[in-house]
């Protein structure tokens, strides 16, 4: 079996390269995205694999119904970059990947923490020998109530994650997951808002959660509260937040995602000019701390999405059924 994979990367290459060894699959690695114009790279391929970086839409799922190239993997585990209605009109088989939620969990915990003890600043200013103390007065976890939105397998894993520090802890889900119902208070959403210190979101992006931190949301949300995002830009109105961080209503915001990220965050962009204004504002706030879309980004996260998704493309090669299959 031969795999087509998109957007691979130097660290991602010693995953393909051991599964190489101890199976039967080779890889055909292509640097570039999958567009309509480097598709047919693909074509003698069984399927392909793909990361988050570009929009898979009618166009290209349609060539590769065309090429019969019937398999299409992403090594992410968010899907909001692939048409899924097209892939399944065109007859293209789709799965997504998995990852530990640790690795997030950490990061997201590591954010608050950052936010709460105001380490951008502390860090800054230590780069430039000011060991002042003012402004940096911090609060402790004990004393917040944490709001968890979403508590899927990332938002499960914060939970205990915060176990031992003594907080309190308010979540909201459409559904309950059983795993954590216990250790936690399942809220509505507007209670969470209004009795959350930090609240941190871990819900895919889809139609119904889309700009769902925005004016209206803000507004019921304690003055001052922080905020995090490791899971998508697009959860959030960036024009709402960054209202909200001018007049002070949110006291801290750490975000890992941004909207519009694609083509700037895991780039090197040192040189170009960068055009995604609201990124560039954002980033200069003191209490504003901002990372590239890292917080996946893990030793045992990399190995889970290359060979989950790799073995997902074998299995609907050989026409048993991926547990990821989307469509
Ligand atoms: C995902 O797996 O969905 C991620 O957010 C990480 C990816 C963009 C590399």
């Amino acid at each position: 079996m031969n795999i087509a994979v998109y957007d691979i990367r130097e660290d991602e290459k010693l995953v393909f390269r051991r599964i190489e060894q101890e199976s039967e699959i080779s890889f055909q690695y292509i640097k570039d995205h999958l567009t309509v114009d480097t598709v047919s790279k693909a074509a003698k391929s069984d399927g392909i694999a793909v990361l988050g970086h570009n929009m898979i839409g009618e166009d290209i799922l349609k060539r590769m119904a065309e090429m019969g190239v019937c398999n299409l993997a992403t090594r992410t585990v968010g899907y909001n970059h692939i048409d899924l209605q097209a892939a399944a009109r065109h007859g293209i088989r789709v799965c997504n990947s998995q990852y530990g939620p640790h690795g997030v969990a950490d990061f997201t915990v590591m954010l608050m923490l950052m936010s709460l003890r105001k380490y951008k600043q502390a860090l800054f200013r230590a780069n430039v020998n000011d060991y002042s103390l003012k402004g940096l007065q911090g609060r402790e976890m004990k004393d917040m109530v944490i709001g968890i939105i979403g508590s899927g397998n990332i938002g499960a894993q914060v939970i205990h994650n915060l176990a031992g520090f003594g907080c309190r802890i308010l979540v909201y889900d459409t559904r309950v997951n059983p795993a954590i119902e216990n250790a936690v208070e399942y809220t509505s959403l507007d209670e969470l808002y209004s009795k959350s210190d930090i609240i941190s979101l871990h819900v895919p992006l889809l139609d119904g959660t889309r700009q769902m931190i925005n004016c209206q949301s803000i507004a019921k949300m304690k003055k001052g509260v922080i905020l995090i995002n490791c899971a998508r830009g697009e959860l959030m109105n960036i024009a709402d937040i960054i209202e909200a961080i001018e007049s002070e209503r949110i006291g801290a915001l750490a975000l890992d995602v941004f909207e519009n990220e694609e083509g700037i965050y895991h780039f090197d962009r040192r040189t170009d000019i960068i055009t995604n204004r609201d990124m560039a504002y954002l980033r200069q706030f003191p209490n504003v701390t901002m990372t590239q879309h890292i917080a996946f980004y893990t030793d045992s996260a990399v190995d889970d999405m290359v060979s989950i998704s790799v073995r997902a493309l074998y299995d609907l090669h050989i026409g048993s059924a991926p547990l990821n299959r989307l469509v």
